[in-house]
């Protein structure tokens, strides 16, 4: 049988623009429908916007636009992304595309006939200012979070679908199939969720408080409530019911999510199959959420991360690599500029891209620029040829697991290996003789033959980058074509034409991070205190005594200071100021902070400084030393 892989995005809500936690799902279902494709797999990608809904409808609103004409810009925002993030989806689904609606109006009709779906009343806090209920854990101190005011009780006659019913089966389903939500951690908390009874679940929305979505095929008063309609897009996108598509690749349904959107994917989306008689999903891959500098994303905190803006500065496929490299896919991870360039510069520049430079400088040099024909093989040769296959079992193994990271760490030994070669081989020695000759084309085929290989395996994740490593080595798009032609050594034709190109990813200063990709606002005053907490600190006047580095470390400095008394203090100056520069300044000091341990060296108190944005940091000094040991009040 033919062998399909079937692999979706969350269709995002157009109330905001894309950022980097869009990108990061959208391009690891692009590394899967690559790898899949290169295994001989056929694949169907599908992505798309989410657009119904009350969150959509007040975008809109505050927009001054209508709700269709603010979707059609920030769906068109999406679209236009994703080629410029090399995303190679089949299809892209808008839910207010034609063909969804009738999708969805399909399988509600088909579920209320089955009795599945009853009229019933909804009592809850309700907002009248939003026009919307909430859930008493959306309220803040018991006020809606908008308006501030306290919500009336309201009740509302809705459809509602019978979840409840179903909730053994799923237990059942997820027990027997133990893949079916992965990792396991996501697995145990839906399982812990149905420990509990499951309620049924409101599924329309009277058209009298939104009318912004699907009508319900049975009822025209009333619209399909956004989670029913959006998670349907998975059948639409494959043409459901009666289509070649739907019958080849639904049953290898792979979604992909982060774990926000856990429950309605986790549960309500399979009891809908069920009750729809649809075959539920293969799996449910559920990932962590990218933080900013540690803390959460979101537009009030002004530090949504772009990833146009990363891209331009970057490059697309450094920025694939970081994102890939990074998250432990299934846990939360951090994102910060310099992390990035550390990897472009660590990673890429120095041992990808020097060891591209390298070869193929030496195959210009050493050879009429083609590659040559390998002879006898040595102990060293063997090696690297034993660690490639050794990459491949890696590589397959990481996918099996979402443990694209640890795919790209087998890569990097690989490429390490080969860069050890080098050095080991030394081919510049041999080639000052000629009696040399079979053994030096014997290593650069090896070299190069290497770096084929390396294409192969990084064309999921670095697709460009890929593409420029085969055109060096004169096979101008095949190097990413077949994950077959890696399993045997020696899939690199002798004779071809070499090409040295340009180098593969510019180092980067890290000055030029000075502009972050974050939007800049001011940074948000914290939470008001009261003066007797203030009170709490107390504020001495200080002088360096003495400044010293602390051997290892490139950033602490040791101090001793004149506090009224003597004290020593562990301060993380270091890449701002030399020791000299510190010593006999008079600067601030929280002189009742808690000791703590720094790299060993004990630390009592913490002087200040101010952390401009890139420009580093800058100690509180006075203009007129005022006297040691002074309080500051
Ligand atoms: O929930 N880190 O849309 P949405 C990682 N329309 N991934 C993140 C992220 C972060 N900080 N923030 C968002 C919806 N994502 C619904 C989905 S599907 C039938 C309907 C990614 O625009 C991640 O994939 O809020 C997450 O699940 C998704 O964006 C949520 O996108």
């Amino acid at each position: 049988m033919e062998k399909t892989f079937y692999i979706t995005t969350p269709i995002y809500y157009v109330n905001a623009s894309p950022h980097i936690g869009h990108a990061y799902t959208t391009i690891v279902a692009d590394v899967l429908a690559r790898y899949h494709r290169l295994l001989g797999y056929r694949t169907f990608f599908t992505t798309g916007t989410d657009e119904h809904g009350d969150k959509v409808a007040r975008a809109a609103k505050e927009a001054g636009l209508t709700p269709q004409e603010y979707a059609d810009q920030i769906s068109e925002q999406f679209r236009s992304l994703w080629p410029r993030m090399d995303i190679t989806h089949d299809y892209f689904i808008r839910t207010t595309d034609q063909n969804h609606v009738k999708t969805v109006q399909r399988i509600l009709q088909n579920v209320y006939d089955k009795g599945d779906i009853y009229f019933g009343q909804y009592e809850g806090l309700y907002c009248v200012g939003c026009e919307r209920f909430y859930l008493e854990k959306e309220l803040v101190n018991g006020r809606c979070p908008d308006h501030h005011t306290y919500p009336e009780v309201r009740k509302e006659s809705n459809y509602f679908f019978k979840m409840s019913r179903y909730q053994q089966w799923l237990v059942n389903h997820i027990e027997t199939h133990p893949g079916f939500i992965r990792p396991e951690r996501y697995r145990n908390e839906v399982l812990s969720f149905l420990q509990e009874p499951l309620e049924d679940l409101c599924i329309s929305r009277p058209k009298s408080r939104l009318s912004w979505g699907i009508t319900l095929p049975f009822d025209e008063n009333y619209v399909t409530y956004v989670w029913f309609d959006a998670l349907i897009n998975y059948l639409t996108s494959l043409n459901y019911p009666d289509s070649e598509s739907f019958r080849n690749f639904w049953p290898a349904a792979e979604h992909l999510i982060a774990k926000d959107i856990l429950k309605p994917h986790g549960i309500y989306w399979p009891t809908m199959l069920k009750a729809a008689g649809v075959e539920p999903y293969k799996h449910l891959n559920v990932h962590g959420y990218w933080n900013i500098s540690q803390s959460k994303m979101s537009k009030s905190l002004g530090n949504v991360v772009k990833p146009l803006d990363l891209e331009d500065k970057y490059g697309l496929d450094q920025f694939r690599y970081f994102l890939l490299r990074e998250m432990v896919f299934g846990l939360d991870s951090n994102f910060s500029e310099e992390a990035l360039i550390q990897r472009i510069n660590s990673d890429l520049a120095n041992d990808l891209g020097n060891l591209v430079s390298r070869t193929l400088s030496m195959a210009e040099k050493f050879t009429n620029t083609e590659v040559p024909t390998p002879s006898e093989e040595t102990a060293g040769d063997l090696s690297l040829k034993q660690t490639a296959s050794r990459t491949l079992e890696s590589v397959e193994a990481g996918f099996a697991d979402l443990a694209f990271h640890k795919a790209l760490i087998a890569i990097w030994e690989f490429i390490n290996a080969a860069n050890k070669y080098i050095v080991e081989e030394e081919p510049w020695s041999l080639a000052k003789d000629e009696k040399n000759r079979q053994r030096l084309g014997t290593i650069l085929y090896n070299l190069l033959e290497s770096l084929r290989v390396i294409a192969v395996f990084l064309s999921p994740f670095m697709p460009a980058t890929s593409l420029k490593i085969g055109e060096q080595l004169g096979i101008a798009g095949a190097a990413g074509q077949d994950f077959e032609s890696i399993k045997e050594w020696g899939g690199l034709r002798p004779g071809n034409k070499l090409k040295k190109g340009d180098p593969l990813f510019p180092r980067i200063e890290m000055r030029q991070a000075e502009n972050p990709a974050a939007e800049k606002v001011p940074l948000p005053i914290k939470p008001e205190i009261p003066y007797e907490e203030y009170d709490k600190i107390d504020l001495r006047v200080a002088k360096v005594v003495k400044a010293e580095s602390i051997p290892r470390s490139d950033k602490l400095l040791k101090l001793t200071v004149d506090i009224g008394e003597t004290r020593q203090i562990v301060a993380g100056m270091g890449k701002d100021y030399k020791p000299e520069e510190i010593e006999g300044k008079t600067i601030l000091v929280v002189a009742n902070l808690k000791p703590v341990k720094l790299m060993g060296v004990e630390s009592r108190g913490m002087l200040l400084a101010t952390d401009a944005e890139g420009g580093g940091l800058t100690l509180v000094t006075f203009d007129k030393p005022p006297e040691i040991g002074a309080k500051i009040r």
